[in-house]
Formats: C-alpha cells, sequence, structure tokens
C-alpha cells in the first residue's frame, strides 16, 4: 500500500511514494530523490531514521516492547518452542512439521565434521586469543573448503548451505573455546540433539563423559530462542551489505560476527560482568558507577543498558532475568553480581537521567548471569550470542538475496577542501 509524501527545497516541489508496512509503520521511498531533484541526498548517521530493506522476518516495536519472529511472539515461541524450530521458522517463514524439522535436524548433524586443516589454521592463533577473533576467522576460512558459491535460487543448494552453517559455526565456537584452554578439540556427536551437542563440545574432558542436564540444556535453548534476530541491528545490517556484493554466506557471516564483537552490540554481554565484577571489586558502591555512567566528562557507560530501538524494556531483558532467578534457584546456584544487577538496574530506573533518556537493561544485561551458570566463561558470552543471531543471520541474507537487492553503496556529504594546486615538497 503507499501514498504520496511531499518535499519542497528552494521553491521546488517533489512528490515521494511512502510505503506503509503490514504493521502500519510508514517509510518516504526516495529512491528517485538524487536524480529527481539533481542531487540531494539525505543524511542520517547511524541510521537511526533510515530503513535500508523492506523485511517480512522480524517485526519489532520499541515504544511497546514488542517482538516477533514470522508474527509470532517471542514470549510464545520462548515459552513453546525449541531453537532449532525457531532457526526453521526465521529461515523459511513457517513454523516446520515434524517431517521437515527432523529433516532439518538430521541434515545439520550430516553437516558438523569441520575438515582438519582448519586445525593448522587454529593453531597459527595465540592460546589466549579472543574467542570471537578466531570464530570470525574460521568461519571465513570456511570459505577456503566450499569454495562454490551457493547459488540462491537452487533451493536444494541453499538448504545444504543453511544447514552446513548451522552445523559448522558451533563446532568452530567450541574449538575456540578449546583453544583458550589448551584443551583438545571436541567434536559433534549425532547422539546429541542440537542444544546438547553445543554443550557436549564445550564441556567434554577425554576422561570422562559429558552428562546431559535438561535444566542447563532448557536454559540454553531458551536464551538462544532471544537471540535469534533483530530485524537490522549492526551486525545484520552488516550481513547483509557484505552479501549485497554478492560475496559468499560463510564470507558475510564472518563479517557479521565482527561487527558484533563491538561492546557496543553483542560485546556488550562480555562488558556487562566485568563493568559488575568491578563495581563488587570496588565495594559495590552502585551508586558511584551511577553518576559515572552519567557524567558527561566520563566515558563509562552502564554496559547493557540503553538501546537504538527500545524506548521501553527490552521484552527478551524481562524473559532472561526471570529466567536467571530460576536457573540459579533450580541448580541451586548465588551469583553475587545478579544481586549487584539488580541493585544497578532498580537506581537506574528510578533515576531521571536514565527515565528522560528511556534507557532501559537491554538483552544483554542479564544474559551473563545465565552463560556463567551454565559454565561459560566471560570472553565466550559474545561466542554464544553469535550462535544465537546464526539464524537471523541466515534468513537476513537469505532474504536480501532472493528479492535481489542492490548492492550497498551509501552517498556522503562531503566537507573537504575545495580543489587546490599541488605544492612541490620545497614549496609546503
Ligand atoms: C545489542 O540494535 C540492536 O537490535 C542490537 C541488539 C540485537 O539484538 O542485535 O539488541 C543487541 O547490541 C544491545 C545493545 C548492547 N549495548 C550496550 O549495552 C552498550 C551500552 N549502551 C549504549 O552504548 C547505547 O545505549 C546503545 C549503543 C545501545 C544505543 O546507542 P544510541 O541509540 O546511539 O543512543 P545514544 O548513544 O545516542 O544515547 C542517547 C543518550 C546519550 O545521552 P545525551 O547525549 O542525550 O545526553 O543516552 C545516553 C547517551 O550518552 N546513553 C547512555 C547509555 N546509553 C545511552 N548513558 C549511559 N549509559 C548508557 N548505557
Amino acid at each position: 500500500m503507499s501514498e504520496i509524501g511531499v518535499f519542497e527545497f528552494r521553491g521546488e516541489r517533489y512528490e515521494f511514494p511512502v510505503e506503509i508496512g503490514s504493521e502500519n509503520e510508514i517509510a518516504i521511498d526516495i529512491k528517485k530523490l538524487r536524480g529527481s531533484t539533481g542531487g540531494i541526498i539525505t543524511l542520517d548517521s547511524g541510521f537511526k531514521n533510515t530503513g535500508s530493506c523492506k523485511s517480512a522476518i522480524t517485526f519489532l516495536d520499541g515504544e511497546k516492547g514488542i517482538l516477533r519472529y514470522r508474527g509470532y511472539g517471542l514470549e510464545d515461541l520462548a515459552a513453546n518452542s525449541s531453537f532449532l524450530e525457531v532457526a526453521y521458522l526465521v529461515i523459511f517463514g513457517e513454523l516446520p512439521k515434524k517431517m521437515e524439522l527432523e529433516r532439518f535436524e538430521n541434515t545439520i548433524k550430516s553437516h558438523t565434521m569441520l575438515n582438519e586443516e582448519m586445525k593448522d589454521i587454529l593453531d597459527g592463533f595465540p592460546k589466549n586469543a579472543h574467542p570471537m577473533g578466531i570464530l570470525s576467522s574460521l568461519t571465513g576460512a570456511l570459505t577456503a573448503f566450499n569454495p562454490h558459491s551457493v547459488d540462491v535460487n537452487d533451493e536444494e543448494q541453499m538448504y545444504q548451505a543453511i544447514c552446513k552453517t548451522m552445523a559448522k559455526i558451533p563446532v568452530i565456537a567450541s574449538w575456540a573455546h578449546s583453544k583458550n584452554l589448551g584443551k583438545p578439540m571436541n567434536y559433534a556427536h549425532n547422539d546429541f540433539d542440537y542444544i546438547e551437542n553445543i554443550l557436549q563440545m564445550l564441556f567434554t574432558k577425554r576422561n570422562e563423559r559429558y552428562k546431559i542436564n535438561p535444566i542447563i540444556t532448557n536454559a540454553l535453548d531458551q536464551l538462544l530462542i532471544l537471540h535469534t534476530d533483530h530485524e537490522q541491528n549492526c551486525s545484520t545490517s552488516t550481513v547483509r551489505i557484505v552479501g549485497s556484493s554478492h560475496a559468499g554466506l560463510f564470507a558475510s557471516i564472518s563479517a557479521g560476527v565482527s561487527a558484533l564483537w563491538g561492546p557496543l552490540h553483542g560485546g556488550a554481554n562480555q562488558a556487562v560482568i566485568e563493568m559488575l565484577e568491578n563495581i563488587i571489586a570496588d565495594g559495590g558502591d552502585v551508586e558511584k558507577y551511577i553518576a559515572k555512567a552519567k557524567d558527561k566528562k566520563d566515558s563509562f557507560r552502564l554496559m547493557g543498558f540503553g538501546h537504538r530501538v527500545y524506548k521501553n524494556f527490552d521484552p527478551r531483558a524481562r524473559i532472561i532475568k526471570s529466567a536467571a532467578d530460576e536457573l540459579l534457584q533450580d541448580l541451586d546456584m548465588d551469583d553475587p553480581v545478579l544481586a549487584v544487577a539488580k541493585h544497578l538496574e532498580e537506581v537506574a530506573l528510578n533515576d531521571a537521567y536514565f527515565v528522560e533518556r528511556k534507557l532501559y537493561p537491554n538483552v544483554d544485561f542479564y544474559s551473563g548471569i545465565i552463560y556463567r551458570a551454565l559454565g561459560i566463561p566471560t570472553e565466550m558470552f559474545t561466542v554464544m550470542f553469535a550462535i544465537g543471531r546464526l539464524p537471523g543471520w541466515i534468513a537476513q541474507w537469505r532474504e536480501m538475496r532472493l528479492n535481489n537487492e542492490p548492492i550497498g553503496r551509501p552517498r556522503q556529504l562531503y566537507i573537504g577542501e575545495n580543489q587546490r594546486e599541488f605544492k612541490p615538497v620545497e614549496k609546503r
């Protein structure tokens, strides 16, 4: 559905189509702006007001705190579905029938082996290399072993490439973890399901079989569902723009991993725990850190707080906060960091600075509490985020390619020097 928008400038009147989305969002289609105005462009650093595409995958309403994958509410999916079911939904658009889910799971299982030469690449990293750097590099390296670019219009080729990606990334993630620990690499085993395999690859020791704990597998399954997709966030936009040059799926996801690593994005889940541990080490003075976060002269930010889109509670943070409480109770564990996190949230949400700026806890504020309870080290938190976001990256890449989106190439407003004559060095 579309209407018309009008732009008037220097006595000229320009009309542009206005598109209305299925949730009544409104977008001015400016694809003809530059051509019809003799060169005028828009300027929007950080793309805070700019839509990069039309998408049918995820809908979120930041004011109302709504998040839906393919029309299904996040709360429903988190309570009733599995991560692989949600991955299938996000990628293919429908919840899978029993046979489809079985085929998806079995095809993924058929692709979990990595070429042993990947270990030679891994050996090149120092032991203390950050696992996100390893994950990004080895994901890109998968192209070396899968050199033929996938025909996105060939359904079976695309299906196999999708399952290959879903299969291999968690294995690489576990190898990055083993590398950091100086331990032997583990492999997926077809006796385990997708979530059980992630855990057994992270924690299996050569001298004992990994024991499945349903409380732990269910907690991880739900946490990964909550990370599956989030429309055009920084890393997804990166996957889309890299893929728009027709770079392959592995290369595009490798770029997305690097974008997610930043502490303003997925890297925040690691930064939150480090911040909370610092507050505890510094005597637990929460008010001192709230004051630092408000002080414009202080570069300190309350990690895990604020969001580009959510100006209300991040619905994922709500679910994760109660899941963290429940998991610690079920495992009969106590985590002093959780108490500090709750105290920090309570003080911040009653402080004008945060209330006026609509800064609420986001997905990263409590997720680290769950990862810690699962025995996952802090440096692996963003790797776990990447595993959760993988289906979303795949879905968005596939949608961009199937929609034949043009190569992403933004314009700019030049503010540099005007033309000037070259001066030989002796005259400078
Ligand atoms: C994720 O986009 C997504 O969907 C991402 C994600 C996903 O699922 O993919 O949801 C995952 O990345 C969540 C966000 C994780 N990052 C953090 O928790 C890092 C801390 N948060 C901030 O750095 C910040 O809130 C951002 C980066 C998340 C959002 O930044 P914006 O939208 O660019 O907002 P801004 O920096 O312009 O802030 C607006 C105001 C500023 O103050 P004023 O200049 O108006 O006085 O709010 C302040 C900021 O200084 N502010 C904060 C703050 N976040 C914003 N002040 C203190 N602490 C903070 N955390």
